[in-house]
This record gives structure tokens, C-alpha cells and sequence, in this order.
């Protein structure tokens, strides 16, 4: 135990060496994305209709055999693992067989591990069953989940299965026949915001409005990303401002390119370009700079809804060619011309007559 104690404390170098005294060291050695990982199903904060639906379960027994789909960090792993933990309280270690994708899940595997699994015996309260937690199961070849069709029915008497992914498309078609799909949505804003006033509350740092508002901002609705950042802007900078986030983040700063896009509505092209060129030669790849555009143009309550409506069509179409490869400056300054010549006056653009 010493060895851990002096190991974390020197690896927590440089953050307020008086705390590591008072905290125990584990609470330091771990990341806060898993320290402050719900551990019940009350704590999951968003997709409210859907946890409720996963506490009728935890709460009658009998779970169905489930899969949850949706974008990373927006709390599928949390889900299940609750969901176990509610399920079956003491008897979790013998009752649960988790897998993810670091885990050998090949043919073999189910054949052996999960078959032996589902025919242990186990004494489990009434109405409870064994469960095998499948997470990343859109990793797994065909061929294993084709092994898992028929152990699923065989054993569905004792034991059921919880499946995450992140598409569900990748399941194939009959287990997704006999499964219960669940789909997780990415988190609201608010969501994301009282989630982290909690952390910034319980870990006492110091923020403000504008940098909560910079860590939804950039996290885009993926809770994972938004608490990371958090962490990592506070040990950074020991304080959670907009500046701060954006040089932790490393995305263009939004006032910048709102800056540019105001340029823009204005018909102003040089002021435009050398607002580009600024975040160009800050070294902001084309995607970047493109995705900013369209996040930071959805987001301006000054624009007139036509304005908005052609401004996102045009960055669309940018956004495209950007993908298919065409990544210069040249096409971000393609781009932004036509977003200056929508504010212009058309009479401007027309040829002298002879
Ligand atoms: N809905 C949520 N409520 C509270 N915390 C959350 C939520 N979603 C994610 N988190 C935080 O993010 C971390 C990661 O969440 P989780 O492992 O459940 O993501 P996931 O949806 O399984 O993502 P992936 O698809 O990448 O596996 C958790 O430890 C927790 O701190
Ligand atoms: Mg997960």
C-alpha cells in the first residue's frame, strides 16, 4: 500500500499537494470519468423514458434479453452494469458474466466461456436470472453471434443476455429478433450541465458561466468527452473558463468563428478571409474549422432564418467535398466567398452592359 501512496502522489505532482494528505490516493490514481461513474440506475442522468423502463425491470425481475445502441460516453456501459448491480446485489459475482471488446469473443469463446456460463447453477433469489453482459457486441464476428442464437433460446430459462453497442445494425437480424432494443439518445445540454455541477461541486472547482457553457460546447452531447474535459482543463489551468476548454480541446475558438460568419452576413470578404487565414495558420485542419461553421452557425440567434437555411446548405456541400479529400484553403475560402455573395446585393455581381 505505501508504494501506491508514494506513487500516486508523485504522479499527481503540481495539483494541491495539501489534498493528497486528506483524500485517500486512489481517489487521485482515478480518471473522474469512472470515480464519478453512476452506480445506480437513480444516477443516470438523460434518456429518462428508457432507465425508467430499466428500473420496472430491476425492480420485477425478469429481464428480457436486451440491447442498448447509441453514440459513445452517453451511458450504455453505466446502464447495464446498474442494471446488474439492482438485479442482483450479492449474488453480482457469481450471477454476471461480463465481456467487452478486450476480451477474446471469437466462435470458441461463446461455444466454451458463455455455454459453460449459462449452465452453471446458481441460487438466485426468485424471478432473478444470470446475466451475460455482452458490451461493444458490434465487435464481434458474425460467426460468433451466429453461435449465440440457439444458446440464447436454450438457456433463457436461468440466464439472459445485455448487449451495448454503438450500431445496432452490426447485430445481426435474429438476435435483434430476440432482444428488447433500447436506443440511447445523446445528452441534452441540460443534461450535460447538471452532470457537471455535480462534479465541479463535489471535486470544488472553480468555473464559469462561459466555460460549462465551452465543455457542452465541445462535447456534443457525449458525457465521457465532457467530463474528461473537465478534468483536464482543471489540472491544467486550475480554473474552467471558455479560453481555457478551447486550448484544452483544441477546437476553433466559437466567438473566432462567429466572428467570421458575422463578417460574412455583412458581405465583408477580406475581413472574413483573414479571420480564416488566423485559424488556418493556427493550425486547424479543414474538418474542424467546417464543423465549427456549421455548430456555431446553428447556434446564432442573430441570423434570419433564410440567411441560416443557405449558410447551412453551403457548408453542408463544403463539408462534403472536405470528406471526399479536397482539404485546402482554397475550398474553405470557396466557401466562404459564397457565404458573402448570399448577403450581397445581386446587381453587384452583374457584367457591365456593352
Ligand atoms: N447518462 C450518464 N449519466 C451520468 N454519467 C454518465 C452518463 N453517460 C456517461 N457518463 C459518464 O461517462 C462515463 C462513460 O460512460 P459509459 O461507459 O456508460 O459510456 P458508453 O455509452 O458505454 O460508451 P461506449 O459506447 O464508448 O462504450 C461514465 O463513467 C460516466 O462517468
Ligand atoms: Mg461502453
Amino acid at each position: 500500500m505505501d508504494a501506491f501512496v508514494t506513487t500516486s502522489a508523485s504522479t499527481s505532482k503540481g495539483k494541491q499537494p495539501a489534498k493528497v494528505q486528506e483524500e485517500p490516493a486512489v481517489a487521485y490514481e482515478l480518471p473522474w470519468v469512472e470515480k464519478h461513474r453512476p452506480r445506480t440506475l437513480d444516477d443516470i442522468v438523460g434518456n429518462v423514458e428508457t432507465i425508467e423502463r430499466l428500473k420496472v425491470i430491476a425492480r420485477d425481475g425478469n429481464c428480457p434479453h436486451i440491447i442498448i445502441s447509441g453514440s459513445p460516453g452517453i451511458g450504455k456501459t453505466t446502464s447495464i452494469l446498474a442494471l446488474a448491480r439492482a438485479l442482483l446485489g450479492d449474488n453480482y459475482k457469481e450471477g454476471v458474466l461480463e465481456l467487452n471488446a478486450s476480451d477474446e469473443r471469437g466462435i470458441d469463446v461463446v461455444r466454451d466461456r458463455i455455454k459453460s456460463f449459462a449452465q452453471k447453477k446458481v441460487t438466485l433469489p426468485p424471478g432473478r436470472h444470470k446475466l451475460i453482459i455482452l458490451d461493444e457486441a458490434d465487435s464481434m464476428t458474425t460467426g460468433a453471434q451466429q453461435a449465440l442464437r440457439r444458446t440464447m433460446e436454450l438457456y433463457s430459462n436461468t440466464t439472459r443476455f445485455a448487449l451495448a453497442c454503438n450500431q445496432s445494425n452490426k447485430i445481426i437480424e435474429p438476435i435483434q429478433s430476440r432482444c428488447a432494443i433500447l436506443r440511447y439518445a445523446r445528452l441534452s445540454d441540460k443534461e450535460l450541465l447538471k452532470r457537471l455541477l455535480e462534479i465541479c461541486e463535489v471535486e470544488g472547482v472553480k468555473y464559469n458561466e462561459e466555460g460549462i457553457t465551452a465543455l457542452i460546447f465541445t462535447s456534443e452531447g457525449d458525457m465521457r468527452q465532457a467530463v474528461n474535459n473537465l478534468q483536464s482543463t482543471w489540472s491544467g489551468f486550475n480554473f474552467v473558463g471558455a479560453d481555457e476548454v478551447f486550448k484544452v480541446c483544441d477546437q476553433p475558438h466559437p466567438v473566432k468563428v462567429e466572428g467570421l460568419l458575422k463578417a460574412c452576413v455583412k458581405g465583408q470578404v477580406d475581413k472574413a478571409m483573414s479571420a480564416l487565414d488566423d485559424l488556418w495558420v493556427a493550425g486547424y485542419s479543414a474538418v474542424d474549422i467546417v464543423v465549427t461553421l456549421f455548430r456555431v452557425t446553428k447556434g446564432m440567434e442573430s441570423l434570419n432564418e433564410f440567411i441560416k437555411l443557405e449558410f447551412i446548405r453551403e457548408i453542408g456541400f463544403c463539408h462534403m467535398r472536405v470528406l471526399e479529400g479536397v482539404s485546402t484553403i482554397v475550398q474553405l475560402g470557396g466557401l466562404i466567398a459564397r457565404l458573402c455573395k448570399l448577403s450581397m446585393k445581386p446587381e453587384l455581381f452583374e457584367l457591365p452592359k456593352p
